[in-house]
């Protein structure tokens, strides 16, 4: 298990440059495989998610190699259509491959991802899309047994604008005859990257980044490079953390769009914020308020990603924080562990309410998942004294060296072997 010593009250100031996003580039790495093709990656961030899809793409037979931040993948080699229980739990976002690999074999033979920490995840969305555009899916033992006498495009209305279930529809409607129109689709920027890859892959779409994403055709090519676009979710949480502590910290390479909402939030709360065309800067001098209500939602609302992050940023900020969370059902686990070290949460159904504290003291706290991870760590910067993080592997699936990015601006981190 591995474990950090997070000494907090040290202000963090400084530049940094954001990663690549993990949301973008897992499906991407799927569509890599819906024909036979090499693919350049720059920008891949080094993550324990990355790393679990790499291993799936190695199990189907196709080369997926590390160059420092790049990743190549060769998939003219593909000769497997099943994922092994074991890979796919790694993480649950595997099932987008399911998607790839009918568009590639029209056969496919995966376990069920099932549920995660974060709670019941169902795929009955990502199913029905799939089912529309031909596929025959038998769900049986906890396995999914997959396969189409060829896809027929479609038009395909998703109940909720679910961020997979857009993904593994556009991903096989790349494999599909014909046009399919996906109506009230996910409009997240991590969306539009795969647009922009699936478009360079050959597939002729429109569309992403608003409600109605539209897939007409598809032309194989066999060389494909991509640069993954920065991950707006690490952004918002270095942001966090320079709320929680004050000081001034400077995030280069970010699009200020794609995370607006929590850098508003921030704002409102009393941060003073200078955006640029690829930079934000956070500066942070006095005591925060707490912000207008904060209820996350589809992009391009809050997103539930950044949720734990801004709720450790109004841990001392005078006045009430109210948060309503409407995606995940059990994105709030660590709220117990945000108490250990003075907070003052409680929760009553969806809603968190946070009445501010002068201070948090140092703690001993477990990491509950990736971005409750990373809230511990926010948090714990800006407490009095040590906390001690257990379990920070969580932290490393959606964050490449988040202590060492911390350091570099000040923070006083250290390990326990
Ligand atoms: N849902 C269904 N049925 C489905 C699909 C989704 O009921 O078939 C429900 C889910 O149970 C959940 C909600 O819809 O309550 C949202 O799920 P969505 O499909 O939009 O999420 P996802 O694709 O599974 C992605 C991110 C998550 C992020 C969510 C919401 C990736 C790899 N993961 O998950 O990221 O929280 O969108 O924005 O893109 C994270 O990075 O920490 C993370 C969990």
């Amino acid at each position: 298990m591995s474990i950090w010593r997070v000494s907090g009250g040290k202000k963090l100031y400084g530049d940094i440059k954001i990663q690549g996003s993990k949301n973008a580039v897992l499906p991407i790495m799927a569509a890599a495989i819906i024909t036979g093709c090499e693919t350049e990656l720059i920008n891949c961030p080094r993550l324990s998610d990355v790393e679990a899809a790499m291993s799936i793409l190695r199990y189907l037979g196709c080369k997926a190699e590390r160059d420092g931040d790049t990743v190549y993948i060769d998939s003219r080699g593909m000769n497997r259509t099943d994922i092994p229980h074991d890979l796919m739990r790694e993480m649950r976002s595997s099932v987008i491959f399911l998607g790839a690999i009918l568009a590639r074999a029209h056969k496919a033979e995966l376990s069920y991802p099932g549920g995660c920490e974060l709670g019941p995840r169902p795929i009955d969305l990502h199913l029905e899309a799939l089912r529309s555009l031909g596929a025959e899916i038998n769900e049986q033992g906890g396995s999914l047994t997959c396969r189409d006498n060829g896809l027929k495009g479609t038009g395909i209305n998703l109940s909720f604008p679910s961020v997979g279930a857009t993904e593994n529809a556009m991903l096989a409607a790349c494999g599909a005859e014909g046009e399919t129109i996906i109506t009230n689709a996910a409009r997240e920027p991590d969306i539009v990257d795969l647009q922009v890859y699936l478009s360079k892959l050959g597939a002729s779409v429109n569309g992403a980044g608003t409600s109605t994403v539209t897939i007409s055709g598809f032309m194989p090519q066999k060389q494909v490079g991509h640069r993954v676009m920065t991950d707006r979710i690490a952004s918002a949480t270095a942001l966090c953390c320079a709320a929680t502590t004050g000081g001034s910290v400077t995030l280069k390479s970010v699009d200020p769009a794609d995370f607006e909402t929590v850098t508003s939030a921030l704002e409102n709360m009393g941060c003073d914020i200078e955006r640029k065309s690829n930079s934000v800067r956070i500066t942070v001098s006095n005591r925060l308020c707490s912000p207008k209500p904060v209820v996350t939602r589809p992009y391009p609302g809050f997103p539930t990603d950044a949720q734990p992050q801004l709720m450790a940023a109004c841990l001392k900020a005078k006045g009430t924080s109210v948060f309503t969370e409407n995606i995940l059902d059990n994105r709030y686990r660590h709220v117990q562990e945000l108490c250990r070290m003075g907070a003052d949460i409680s929760i009553v159904g969806r809603v968190a309410v946070v009445t501010g504290v002068e201070e948090l003291l140092g703690a001993q706290v477990s990491a509950t998942d990736l971005r409750g991870g990373a809230a511990l760590v926010a948090a714990a910067l800006g407490a009095k004294g040590e906390t001690t993080i257990y379990d920070t592997g969580h932290i490393a699936r959606g964050y490449e060296e988040f202590d060492k990015m911390l350091m570099s601006l000040g923070a006083d981190i250290r390990y326990e072997a």
